[in-house]
């Protein structure tokens, strides 16, 4: 059993929860996931790591509420314990010293980029973020992103706050060197995680710029061990499992459209389940 220790509502719909889970905690890495089993009838999601404290021996999961599994772990309380956390699971985002890193996240994909951007920084990277919302109040962790990074760019696609628009925009303008502060730098790798429609526009922007992009892929998962193959997903000519191939990849190689159509697909039965909520 895994104890909640904390637990704080960051935007409408979206949840941090901090748990005790002192092994998870010893040996995670930016990039990984855990796979989470609320209760003992309970299904197994897939949640990333946003943060964790080897000492204090707690993970952070910030999880948007879009469904049955969520929803019932977002209505979770402080002393309240989950039933089962797998992992750390995946592989861990590759970190080097490469120069300008830029990393892009939006909505609840920002959860995701928060470790990551940390340590590029931490590895000496000049990183710039870009994390975008549909609006204000859906926009999380500002505060947390300033921290770990160089530069914060935000876009909202009402303009409710920061740059109106998209993500991909402002991205456009600093690789076009149109930002002041980045003209004539050079970036040496872009790191995206959100929607499948942001992955890809931003992959398809960076294409003929020949900036190397890895993406995050949220396949549907289930065992998240390489053996049900439901998070199947094709890259480049070959048959990958996000679970564990990735869930890092080459987004100039992913077969977005294929990614779209796989993830919809239990649509029918997920609201069979949702409206018993
Ligand atoms: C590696 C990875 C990391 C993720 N990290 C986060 C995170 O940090 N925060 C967050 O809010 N979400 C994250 N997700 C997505 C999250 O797992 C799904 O939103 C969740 O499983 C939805 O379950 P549900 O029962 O609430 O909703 P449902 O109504 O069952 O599903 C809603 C949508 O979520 C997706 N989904 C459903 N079941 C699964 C499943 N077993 N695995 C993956 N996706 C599924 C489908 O696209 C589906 O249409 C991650 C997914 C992956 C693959
Ligand atoms: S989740 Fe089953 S093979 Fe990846």
């Amino acid at each position: 059993m895994f104890k909640i220790t904390n637990k704080e509502r960051l935007a409408k719909d979206i949840t941090k929860i901090v748990v005790e889970a002192p092994l998870i905690a010893k040996k995670a890495k930016a990039g990984q996931f855990v796979v989470v089993i609320n209760d003992d009838k309970g299904e197994r999601i897939p949640l990333t790591m946003a943060d964790w404290d080897r000492q204090r021996g707690i993970i952070t999961l910030i999880l948007q509420d879009v469904g049955f599994t969520t929803h019932k772990l977002a209505a979770r309380e402080i002393g309240n314990c989950i039933a089962h956390i797998l992992g750390p699971l995946g592989h861990a985002t590759e970190i080097k010293k490469l120069g300008q890193v830029i990393c892009i996240g939006g909505g609840v994909g920002i959860a995701e980029i928060l470790p990551v951007a940390g340590a590029f920084k931490q590895a000496g990277n000049d990183v710039v973020s870009i994390i975008g919302a549909r609006n204000k109040e859906l926009l999380i962790l500002e505060e947390e992103m300033r921290a770990v990074c160089n530069e914060l760019y935000i876009t909202t696609d009402d303009g409710s706050y920061g740059r109106k628009g998209f993500v991909t925009e402002l991205l456009k303008e600093i690789l076009d060197g149109k930002t002041d502060k980045r003209a004539n730098r050079q970036t040496h790798l872009i790191y995206a995680v959100g929607p499948i429609v942001m992955m890809r526009a931003v992959s398809d922007l960076t294409r003929p710029f020949r900036i190397k992009t890895i993406v995050s892929l949220n396949t549907i998962m289930v065992d998240a061990t390489g053996m049900c193959g439901s998070c199947r997903c094709s890259v480049g000519d070959q048959a990958k499992f996000a679970c564990v191939d990735g869930p890092d990849f080459d987004g100039h190689l992913v077969n977005f459209q294929e990614l779209g159509k796989r993830v919809n697909q239990f649509k029918a039965q997920e609201q069979i389940i949702r409206d018993t909520l």
